[in-house]
């Protein structure tokens, strides 16, 4: 493969190509609101966010920017910010109250909406079937660590396909399970705030086990034309030092982070690390064949860089995370180092699996704070980021590397999980008293850019 120096390449949209897909991303419970309204039924954030200590600031997401009542306006700046694509997620307790069983038409009805009005916006729905928001009902039989995930995903998956599959040609099983599964059943940070590998190991076999039935069950309901994907985080690992064991613990380090959850539905089994020993007594007779599923495209998301060393004393892998702020390199607000060379590298790692038919870029994007003066903001740091990013992208492509399309994360400044409203991602900044918008420098910059 021939290698370009990134300096010689003036960024412009017709670097990727007229298919390249260009898009924003967003979740239900970070945006939505209305986390009551019309029979929607509670999730697991919702239960989660009323304990004391869990949020920043105390902060909920009951109202967030009442994207629910405010989806007209949002879809209109997407389509006047010249962007194609918009994905967005469906929240199962909205649909299903108790996550199976009765059905909540109205939460149907919001859904039907949304997507209708993107289309005649002429703004592509992308659609994330599972974005974290579980069914609080749902939790108390156990949640992910409870098998019977199984069918209550297909159950819920089988009714998303039937209510809107007519018109949704984009889906994604899921987001992120590296997350849900390590923020919210390991180190209990993210609802449902469990812990330890005895929650951790079952919620990731159940949530490979769903990711395959989640698919399966759109690929034989949806027509055959419909796209079918699930998206994953990743972050591009370097070890602290050459010496063997800081090389060795920033291997384990990249296997549990990058290749936990992609390698098993490619069909190369989990892999091979001494923590998760503990999970084969989850993984019962025939399962293997139901790991394995071939996604038409693979969501690659990713944020920044991750320096890592050997630690004797860091309990299962031995591996510890060198903080960005001890390393005296630029940082974004949510502490993490500004290292664009990142998504070059990681679209070079998941290129090397030669099963990945398609990837899109479905999150990348920085949260900084923002400062309003005269209305304005003027988000440099922002807008340089998402700038540096495109050109590894753009690198990477002219080096040969797959990759379709490319989603911001995210339309609007929203509930940041268990940052609360503290770090500010959006594009367009929200002023949470009033809700008003206003497009940042930055989704200036991005609209100018897809508009040439
Ligand atoms: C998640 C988003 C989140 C973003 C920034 C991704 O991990 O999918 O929901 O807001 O990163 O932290």
């Amino acid at each position: 493969m021939k290698s370009t120096n990134i300096q010689d390449i003036p960024l412009n949209k017709q670097l990727f190509g007229d298919d390249f897909v260009w898009g924003v991303s967003t979740a239900a419970l970070q945006i939505e609101g209305a986390h009551d309204a019309d029979g929607k039924g509670e999730s697991v954030w919702d239960v989660f966010s009323t304990k004391k200590g869990k949020i920043f600031g105390g902060h909920h997401h009951h109202i967030a920017c009442d994207f629910y009542n405010r989806y007209e306006a949002d879809i209109d700046l997407i389509k006047q910010l010249n962007i194609k694509a918009f994905r967005f997620s469906i929240s199962w307790s909205r649909l299903l109250p108790d996550g199976t069983g009765r059905v909540n038409q109205a939460g149907i009805d919001y859904y039907n909406r949304v997507i209708d009005y993107c289309l005649q916006q002429g703004v592509e729905p992308w659609v994330t079937i599972y974005h974290w928001d579980l069914p609080h009902a749902l939790e108390l039989q156990g949640g992910w660590t409870n098998r019977a995930i199984v069918d209550w995903f297909t159950n819920y998956t089988t009714l998303c396909a039937q209510s809107f599959g007519d018109r949704v040609k984009h889906w994604m099983v899921m987001n992120e399970p590296t997350v849900f599964t390590g923020a919210g059943y390991f180190f209990g940070i993210h609802a449902p705030g469990k812990t330890g590998l005895k929650n951790f190991l079952p919620a990731v076999h159940h949530a490979v086990l769903c990711m395959v039935a989640g698919g399966k069950t759109l690929r034989k309901l949806l027509p055959k034309t419909t796209q079918i994907g699930t998206t994953f985080s990743c972050s591009y690992i370097e070890p602290y030092s050459n010496k063997p064991r800081d090389v060795a613990a920033a291997k384990r380090v990249d296997a549990l982070l990058n290749r936990l959850f992609i390698e098993p539905i490619l069909g190369m089994g989990y892999p091979e690390l001494s923590v998760l020993k503990g999970m084969e007594k989850y993984i019962l007779p025939g399962d293997e064949a139901n790991l394995i599923f071939d996604f038409d495209f693979i969501g690659v998301q990713n944020y920044t860089r991750e320096i890592v060393k050997y630690s004797l004393f860091t309990p299962y892998i031995h591996a510890k995370l060198v903080k960005a702020e001890k390393r005296n390199v630029p940082t974004t607000a949510m502490g993490w180092e500004v290292y664009p060379e990142s998504i070059y590298h990681m679209l070079k790692q998941f290129n090397a699996y030669p099963q990945i038919k398609k990837i899109y870029l479905t999150e990348s994007g920085s949260a900084f704070p923002d400062e309003v003066v005269d209305g304005v903001i003027n988000d440099t740091k922002r807008a340089q980021y998402l700038q540096d990013f495109l050109q590894q992208v753009a690198r990477a492509k002219s080096d040969g590397y797959e990759v379709s399309g490319y989603f911001i994360w995210t339309l609007t400044d929203n509930f940041e999980w268990a940052e609360g409203y503290n770090p500010r991602f959006g594009i367009i900044h929200v002023d949470f008293e009033t809700q008003q918008r206003t497009v940042k420098a930055s989704g200036q910059w991005y609209a100018d850019f897809l508009g040439d």
